[in-house]
């Protein structure tokens, strides 16, 4: 195991008035504690602003976060709240200007204001909204990433000073997978990626006191998208013979099975109703295509599968293998066979592999039931028979 730690802090004095405005908000005492998440939301929002504004004429300001949000994540088990937005950032300069060492000529006005008896939501009025987060909070840390420059950690329970920290970006989940997928693709053993998944909901006017977010800790795997696109391949060559196809982790040995949907009619269901005369054909192929094939990607067969499809994707044989395997698995999970034929003929094809029969002495025309195929160019062909 090896941990890896983020760079040195540097550490910076607070503004004096800066620093008498925080003693004032940290000492005296005011119920009026809550503004505090107004300012700090508004703050986010006037970033989102700049954020947007700029793109207007630079659309790739956004590549980094195209999304624009404001997300808030109170933390119960380590106290924490976060509000977290995806707007314009502040460089480092910015942090140390911003917040704390140059101070807005609304600073002093605010003091004299609340000495003169101002209620201390006028904050927002003078420009130093921020520091209303010490109303609630004994320690504020402030994670930024600009445009222009690396993300940095601002972070201080006032006490005169606050620290500027270069952040680790490797703790970018993104970054991450993106970084395990570049450089560490080859490695045989599966790699977890621990990441805090969020699900949320926007809290709109009438249902304010909702509360917003529910946080719990998981584990991802990192190819979790690889594989994916792994589904999707195989979703292509069945079409509409399956709703959907996805990796499971519940099958232990088979490499695939199939699974009805919700609304999809049960396998023994399938079975009765083609068995009547008067169903419904156009709501039995409605309800018969709600079948989900689950396959299991530790298997030896899927997992060659995958690696001659990705070789060629118009691999005829993996196209053969595929439908072979969606037939058996129809027959495996109680589903009877539309067309039992087709199947035989994939059947024979084995056999003949298995008993190394040329495909072309065979007689039996069994090429009609091959799945459609782009042309494979001749070059290629001619290559492999020189070898
Ligand atoms: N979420 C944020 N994203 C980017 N910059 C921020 C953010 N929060 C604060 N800042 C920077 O810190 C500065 C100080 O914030 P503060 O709330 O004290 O003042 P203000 O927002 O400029 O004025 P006021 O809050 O009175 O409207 C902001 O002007 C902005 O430059
Ligand atoms: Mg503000």
């Amino acid at each position: 195991m090896a941990d890896v730690h983020m760079g040195e802090a540097e550490t910076f004095a607070f503004q004096a008035e800066i620093n008498q405005l925080l003693s004032l908000i940290i000492n005296t005492f005011y119920s009026n504690k809550e503004i505090f998440l107004r300012e700090l939301i508004s703050n986010s929002s006037d970033a989102l602003d700049k954020i947007r504004f700029e793109s207007l004429t630079d659309k790739s300001k956004l590549d980094g976060q195209p999304e624009l949000f404001i997300r808030l994540v109170p933390d119960k088990a380590n106290k924490t709240l976060s509000v977290i937005d995806s707007g314009v950032g502040m460089t480092k300069a910015d942090l140390v200007n911003n917040l704390g060492t140059i101070a807005r000529s609304g600073t002093k006005e605010f003091m004299e204001a609340l000495q003169a008896g101002a209620d201390v939501s006028m904050i927002g009025q003078f420009g130093v909204g921020f520091y209303s987060a010490y109303l609630v909070a004994e320690k504020v840390i402030v994670t930024t990433k600009h445009n222009d420059d690396e993300q940095y950690v601002w972070e201080s329970q006032a006490g005169g000073s606050f620290t500027v920290t270069r952040d680790l970006e490797y703790l970018e989940e993104r970054r991450l997978k993106d970084l395990v997928k570049k450089h560490s693709e080859f490695i045989s053993y599966p790699i977890y990626l621990w990441t805090e998944k969020t699900t949320e909901k926007e809290i709109s006017d009438d249902e304010d006191d909702e509360t917003a977010e529910k946080k719990e800790g998981d584990v991802e795997e990192v190819d979790e998208e690889k594989e994916e696109s792994k589904s999707k391949k195989k979703k292509d060559i069945l079409g509409d013979k399956v709703e959907k196809v996805v990796v499971s982790d519940r099958i232990v040995d088979s490499p695939c099975c199939l699974v009805t949907g919700e609304y999809g009619w049960t396998a023994n269901m399938e079975r009765i109703m083609k068995a009547q005369a008067l169903r419904d054909s156009s709501m039995g192929a409605y309800m018969s295509s709600k079948k989900t094939m689950e396959i299991n990607p530790d298997n030896g067969i899927m997992e060659e599968l995958r690696k001659r499809a990705e070789a060629d994707k118009n691999d005829k044989s993996v196209k053969d293998l595929v439908l072979l395997l969606f037939e058996t698995a129809l027959l495996t999970s109680g589903f009877s066979l539309d067309d039992p034929n087709m199947f035989a003929g994939r059947i024979h094809r084995m056999l003949k592999l298995g008993l190394s029969i040329d495909e072309d002495e065979g007689a039996g025309g069994d090429d009609a039931e091959m799945p459609e195929l782009e042309e494979v160019g001749a070059e290629e062909s001619k290559m492999e028979e020189v070898d």
